[in-house]
């Protein structure tokens, strides 16, 4: 029941069926495509007529998905959106068309709450924090100071200003904990790796790197390795997604601390929008199920993690 909205035919419903449109930001890293498997399978098994198209991380692409969306006069309209502002006249002939909008994975910025029904996706806020208290916890017997480098994601996202406010809510003021250079590296391991190596040339006393994801935070562990450092043990690493191959360096202590940022939204995501569907009342907010690893409980997830 999936649809490209690149192909050139397009499956019309059966009866009864829901149609939705959904909107993906278009990253090439595990975590995305686990999202969007997530999504198109759950799809196919909710006999859910899918229209999914892929953005290239661009905002004004997402606008123009959504508006083909509305022309096609889907059920309901799902996307992640790339940057938290900036919707408010695509959302807005959306509710002019009646047609409802749910947020996954990513929220926005708006005045206007009644532009979208349901939000489902991380407590970003809460994956911050958690880094925080773990290096909190991890340098608790260090006089200081400990001078931490941060890897923050694509400008103007969602994670990427609530992952830094969480990580300062966490750290709580202790002037003990020094964030001395906050850089991008757009969630890609590349950018990681390359960002990283500029950061360890301009700074010979970093303690910790807070990667706002696993990519980021595995390109990191490679540029320590390149400069003669050991990642894990030289320069302490707190990383957020939990993919396969951050879980591998948790358990080899090239990393050291991963709070999980759950992909596997589709199933929840096919709930909310039956229920939209339907009439039925569904939550303003829904948060998916996350947990956090430590060397010493990793390994008896690592077969088990997929993407
Ligand atoms: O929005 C979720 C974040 O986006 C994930 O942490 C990251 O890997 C992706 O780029």
């Amino acid at each position: 029941a999936c649809t490209n909205n690149s192909d050139a035919e397009i499956q019309p419903a059966r009866k009864g069926q829901i149609t939705i449109g959904f909107s993906q930001i278009g990253e090439s890293s595990r975590w995305r495509a686990a999202n969007t498997r997530s999504i198109q399978d759950a799809a196919r098994i909710q006999n859910v007529r899918l229209i999914f198209s892929v953005a290239g991380l661009s905002q004004q692409k997402q606008i123009s998905d959504i508006q083909s969306f509305i022309l096609q006069k889907v059920d309901v309209i799902a996307f992640s959106p790339v940057v938290e502002a900036g919707w408010d006249d695509v959302l807005r002939a959306a509710k002019a068309a009646k047609i409802p909008v749910i947020l996954t994975d990513r929220a926005i910025r708006t005045e206007d709450p009644s532009l979208f029904t349901s939000s489902l996706g991380s407590d970003f806020i809460s994956e911050g924090i958690s880094a925080a208290v773990w290096t909190k916890n991890e340098f608790r017997k260090a006089p200081g100071p400990v001078n931490v480098v941060e890897l923050s994601g694509t400008p103007g996202s969602a994670p990427a200003i609530q992952r830094r406010a969480g990580f300062l809510e966490g750290i709580d003021g202790d002037t003990k904990f020094k964030i001395i250079s906050s850089r991008t590296a757009n969630f890609s391991r590349a950018d990681g790796k390359r960002v990283m190596a500029e950061l360890l040339r301009s700074h010979d006393d970093i303690d910790v790197v807070f990667a706002q994801n696993d990519d980021m935070g595995l390109g990191a562990v490679t540029a320590i390795e390149e400069a003669g450092k050991r990642p894990g043990k030289d320069i302490k690493i707190a990383t957020i997604d939990a993919i396969h191959d951050g879980l591998v360096a948790l358990s080899n202590g090239k990393i050291n601390f991963i709070a999980e940022c759950n992909p596997l939204v589709g199933p929840q995501l096919m709930e909310l929008i039956q229920d939209v569907f339907l009439g039925i009342p569904v939550p303003k907010r829904v948060d998916t199920r996350e947990t956090v690893f430590f060397r010493e409980n990793v390994d008896q997830y690592i077969n088990d993690r997929k993407y």
